[in-house]
């Protein structure tokens, strides 16, 4: 079905039927419905497949894309012989550099408050390659068999120039500082001296391979012109910014262009604008037909980057007693020239301990390979590998328990700046993670624990990730007299559970039932400019719905007539209570919504409202935490490691709903699990040429791999934060991959100090 004018919900009341008699999901009286374990209000659509998502909206006279992609990469296509591929059956459209309308680069995300995109090249404008993989065709047909099938006739010779396509060449061809809303690099007192110093040291150098997004959604647009408009169905974390960058390419105006995305198997950073929804867009333009481009997974691995390869140095200075006196991360990470994308890997080093020197800086070195992009936890998800391994291996050289090492060291205000912490409390997740896991009386001797052919050993690492909210959140609340409201903003529901959360949030801010709550999102336009990404959608949609309670209070006060128990109250005197509102210090005087509208002949209230200014950042030190532990077991004879427990107790504010809340966070560590265990993309060093594009090779946990998750939260509000609560998206992946590398070594007594821990480097 055509979705363009579909709500994810649904109309807040279709048939004006009243739901009365649908069960409600459960309640928890003593604090409403926020904190809730509601189930995911979006759940029976996906399990009885009625949830639409970009690669299955079917228009009238759709045509189907496929992309060639350059085998070189760098140089300029000598020549691209299209004369096959347009003879072959179905094929509607063969577009090249040679017909491809003229189109502006992407706006680079960060460059804006709207940019979605990440790579600045021209696409496709000219002959020139920039890396191995690069689209150089796009194919349209029929049927998806029969635009892959001309896609593979598409013959391109090129004048290869010489490429940078190994990290370490990249490195030795020189570095430059790396940059990310400030310079990477950050020196307080004398580090290497203090280092040079101290009592116990530990300094060593950890590496991560690139990794890939691999969601289960492969990325996909379904596009469509009507005349000079452009509706794009696409698999995004960031309608808003897309359909602002895709006008900005396209050279139409930005009310033109419309991005619906109510479904998204998953986005992690990837998610964002890469060069498939333009050559959608474009090619559709120029044959004049709907095109659904839907890359293949190997088209995901071509055409969308990851993270960046790092090199990181860790090195840490302790007195006797474990007090940290010195700590220095530095290194590199690769980027290419035409994005600038960081992995700030020394992120964790600004947060997790009180220290009397750092020295901190990161480097780049540049590829000429696909732009990599954010990958949940930029910076943190690898740096927190690097920097937590240290401290184990310090605890282990001190001969102290690494939690204890870490209590050592626990900061009482920002260790970078000073600022006080919005709320920390770490110390009481690792208290509390400990006591569930059982870590007391644990044999801190590496290879003490053997089952058959089994090392055990388990392992502990700290997870954080920094609070942001952007600015932009904004929602639309629409309240009827039939006591229902409907909240729209520009916003995603990727499967973290937002739909659920802020449906639950609205319920509770307005006293009204869930069931009586739509919440409508994926449609740039809607009320917002709310990136999914950051871990900060939840604070920044938050922020919008508390304000324009307030907003829709005030209305509803002006409104009400002289009879209304609500009768000149003022908006601080009311409070929302059973459907309605009502006196604070005397809730007899109460009136519901229906009724007030009522009263007043009005249908509706519209209200729409901003968020505040996101200042609390700037002077608080914002954090979620956690502390995380795991159990791996190490097979003596294969050096095959598994994961057979985790517990990840976390910090991260108040807790929403702990059902959608724990799934984000076990989702993090399942990814945290493939970093440590099994994900590397590779890249042939002599072309460039991600060799391992697909699952078959390309490994990713599964099933089978992963164990039960725990995961328990210390559930305390932040006052800093709107709704007290701070991110969940991306802190579950950070500390993860630690965790595991650190109770591998507790098992085997092995220290391997590059990901991911595969059997050849166990034995
Ligand atoms: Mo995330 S890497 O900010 O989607």
């Amino acid at each position: 079905p055509d979705q363009e004018s579909r709500e994810p919900d649904g109309d807040p009341d279709p048939e004006g039927r009243e739901p009365d008699d649908e069960p409600a999901p459960p309640t928890r009286p003593d604090r409403g419905w926020i904190g809730a374990p509601v189930p995911r209000v979006e759940g029976p659509l996906k399990v009885r497949g009625e949830a639409t998502f970009a690669a299955e909206v079917a228009l009238d006279g759709m045509v189907y894309a496929a992309l060639a992609f350059s085998t070189t990469a760098k140089g300029r296509i000598t020549t691209l012989d299209t004369a096959e591929a347009e003879a072959a059956p179905g094929v509607v459209l063969v577009m090249t550099h040679r017909n491809a309308p003229r189109m502006r680069p992407m706006p680079q995300f960060d460059t804006s408050e709207k940019a979605a995109g990440y790579d600045t090249l021209p696409i496709m404008q000219d002959d020139r390659v920039h890396w191995n993989g690069q689209p150089i065709a796009v194919v349209l047909a029929g049927t998806q068999e029969q635009a892959d099938h001309a896609a593979s006739l598409v013959r391109a010779t090129y004048e290869a120039e010489p490429a940078t396509t190994s990290f370490a060449r990249a490195k030795a061809a020189g570095t430059e500082a790396g940059w990310f809303r400030g310079p990477l690099h950050l020196e307080i007192g004398d580090a290497e001296a203090e280092l040079a110093a101290a009592a116990v040291s530990v300094d060593a150098t950890y590496r991560t391979p690139p990794q890939n997004h691999d969601a289960i959604e492969p990325h996909a647009a379904t596009v469509v012109w009507h005349g000079d408009d452009l509706v794009v169905h696409d698999a995004s974390q960031s309608v808003a910014h897309t359909a602002w960058s895709l006008a900005h390419v396209l050279g139409v105006d930005e009310e033109r262009v419309r991005v619906t995305s109510p479904f998204v198997g998953g986005g992690f950073g990837g998610k964002l604008l890469w060069q498939h929804q333009v050559l959608g867009a474009a090619a559709a333009r120029l044959a004049d037909r709907p095109v659904r481009i839907a890359l293949s997974r190997e088209g995901v691995f071509r055409v969308v980057g990851g993270r960046a390869p790092t090199e990181q140095r860790v090195a840490i200075g302790a007195d006797r007693d474990g007090r940290f006196t010195a700590l220095v991360h530095t290194g590199t990470q690769a980027t290419t020239r035409h994005n600038a994308m960081p992995e700030p890997f020394t992120a964790p080093a600004r947060s997790h301990y009180a220290v009397g020197s750092v020295k901190l800086d990161l480097r780049v070195a540049y590829l000429d390979v696909v732009a990599n992009s954010t990958m949940r936890a930029p910076g943190g998800a690898v740096g927190s590998y690097a920097l937590e391994c240290a401290v184990d291996e310090l605890a282990f050289a001190l001969g102290v328990d690494p939690i204890e090492l870490r209590l050592r060291n626990e900061p009482d205000r920002d260790p970078v700046d000073g600022r006080p912490f919005s709320s920390r409390h770490l110390v009481e997740a690792w208290r509390a993670g400990a006591e569930r896991f059982g870590w007391d009386g644990r044999d801190p001797t590496p290879g003490a624990v053997r089952e058959g052919e089994w090392w055990v050993g388990t392992g502990c690492a700290t997870a954080s990730h920094p609070y942001v909210r952007m600015p932009g959140g904004a929602v639309r609340i629409t309240l009827t007299d039939r006591g229902r409201a409907l909240v729209e903003v520009a916003a995603h529901e990727m499967g973290m559970g937002t739909a659920t959360a802020q449906t639950q949030v609205v319920a509770e801010l307005l006293a009204l039932p869930p069931d009586r709550v739509s919440f409508a999102y994926g449609d740039s336009r809607m009320p917002g400019l709310v990136m999914a990404a950051g871990s900060q959608q939840t604070a920044s949609i938050g922020a919008a719905v508390i304000a324009a309670r307030r907003v829709l209070v005030a209305e509803l006060l002006e409104l009400v007539g002289d009879g209304s128990p609500l009768a000149g109250l003022a908006a601080e005197e009311v409070g929302a209570l059973d459907r309605g509102l009502a006196k604070l210090d005397d809730p007899s005087r109460h009136e519901s919504y229906a009724a007030v509208l009522a009263r007043a002949g009005r249908a509706e209230v519209v209200v729409e409202a901003s968020g505040p200014p996101p200042l609390e950042a700037a002077t608080w030190s914002m954090h979620s935490f956690g502390a995380m532990f795991c159990e791996a077991r190490v097979n003596a004879v294969t050096g095959e490691a598994r994961v057979s427990r985790f517990l990840g107790s976390m910090d991260c504010g108040r807790v929403l709903n702990p059902r959608t809340a724990a799934a984000q966070v076990r989702g993090g560590i399942v990814m945290g699990l493939g970093a440590a265990l099994v994900e590397r993309t590779d890249v042939d060093e002599r072309t460039g040429r991600v060799v391992n594009a697909g699952f078959a090779e390309h490994h990713v946990p599964v099933h089978l791999d992963v164990p039960e998750i725990d995961v328990i939260w210390t559930d305390v509000p932040d006052p800093r934060a709107p709704l007290g609560a701070r991110g969940i998206g991306e802190v579950g992946v950070t500390g993860t991959a630690a965790a595991v590398a650190n109770a591998v070594f507790h098992a085997t007594g092995k220290r391997v100090r590059d990901l991911p821990l595969t059997p050849d480097r166990l034995l």
